[in-house]
């Protein structure tokens, strides 16, 4: 069985990546296949956040152009975590459409798309291919400005937004934000996860570890590990005494 999710927002810069690569790893751990693609062509960098060469051989480039096949295209990280990895390209791409619906199908498990921001047509190549589609937005008028017209996308191409729900990511209890309910409001699709705004995660972006192995007591991690077991209708227990072994991180220097 392939189950298609693809991580998608509006605007640039508001998380996909680092959900991407900790979703993936997080539904990995609970015992899921699951195969990571990017196709942020222009703005590739999965292979950063995983510490994978930049500059790939087995690419998606390299299934979509047929030097490699779908399986030949994919990068086992040291996770274990299978990851079709995007060439470095100093211009869009255009996917074609039959060929990537042809990589995918000879794909199983959950597959994780890391989607471009914006609207181009590689957005709507992977919205029509997608069973679910996680929206990620910041709390912050314009991100989710952007993420409403990706919503209505999902809308027009489904006829429904059943399977669509936001990852509000980068959340911190500050002024000058929308609250929950306001960026429900104006998205029309549930908030399944708060990812917080968390200094760990952006020094495992530094280290090119994933914060779910980085520092796997940390708030983001948590919450990355909650909505993996979201998805998949798994129970999930936040392990006991996370704050203490935080504390402890902090004065061991992390
Ligand atoms: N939960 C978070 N807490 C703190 N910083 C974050 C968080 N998520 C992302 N970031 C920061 O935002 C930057 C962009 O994240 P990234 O996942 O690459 O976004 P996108 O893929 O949407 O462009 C990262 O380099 C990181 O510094
Ligand atoms: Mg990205």
């Amino acid at each position: 069985m392939r189950k298609v999710i693809s991580v998608v927002s509006g605007k640039g810069g508001v998380g996909k990546t680092a959900t991407t690569s900790n979703l993936a790893l997080a539904l990995q751990e609970m015992g899921e296949k699951v195969i990571a693609i990017d196709c942020d062509i222009a703005g590739s960098n999965l292979a950063l956040h995983l510490d994978l060469h930049p500059n790939p051989e087995r690419s998606l480039q390299s299934a979509l152009e047929g030097t490699k096949n779908a399986i030949e295209a994919i990068t086992l990280h040291s996770t274990g975590l299978m990851v079709m990895p995007s060439r470095h390209a100093i211009k869009d791409e255009i996917m074609d459409y039959e060929k990537f619906k042809k990589i995918l199908d000879r794909l199983d498990g959950i597959v994780l798309i890391d989607a471009p921001p914006g609207l181009n047509e590689n957005l709507h190549t992977i919205i029509d291919l997608s069973d679910e589609v996680i929206v990620v937005t910041n709390p912050e008028i314009p991100a989710v400005a952007d993420a409403i017209k990706i919503v209505e996308v999902v809308k027009k191409k489904k006829g429904n937004i059943e399977n669509c729900w936001c990852v509000l990511a980068k959340a911190n209890e500050v002024k000058h934000q929308l609250n929950e309910g306001e960026i429900e409001m104006a998205l029309e699709i549930p908030i399944v996860s708060k990812i917080p705004y968390d200094k760990d995660l952006k020094r495992s972006i530094f280290e090119r570890v994933p914060v779910i192995r980085y520092n796997p007591y940390s708030l983001s991690a948590i919450e990355y590990r909650k909505l993996a077991a979201w998805l998949i209708n798994q129970n999930y227990e936040p392990p006991k005494y996370a704050s203490i072994a935080r504390f402890l991180g902090k004065i061991r220097g992390r």
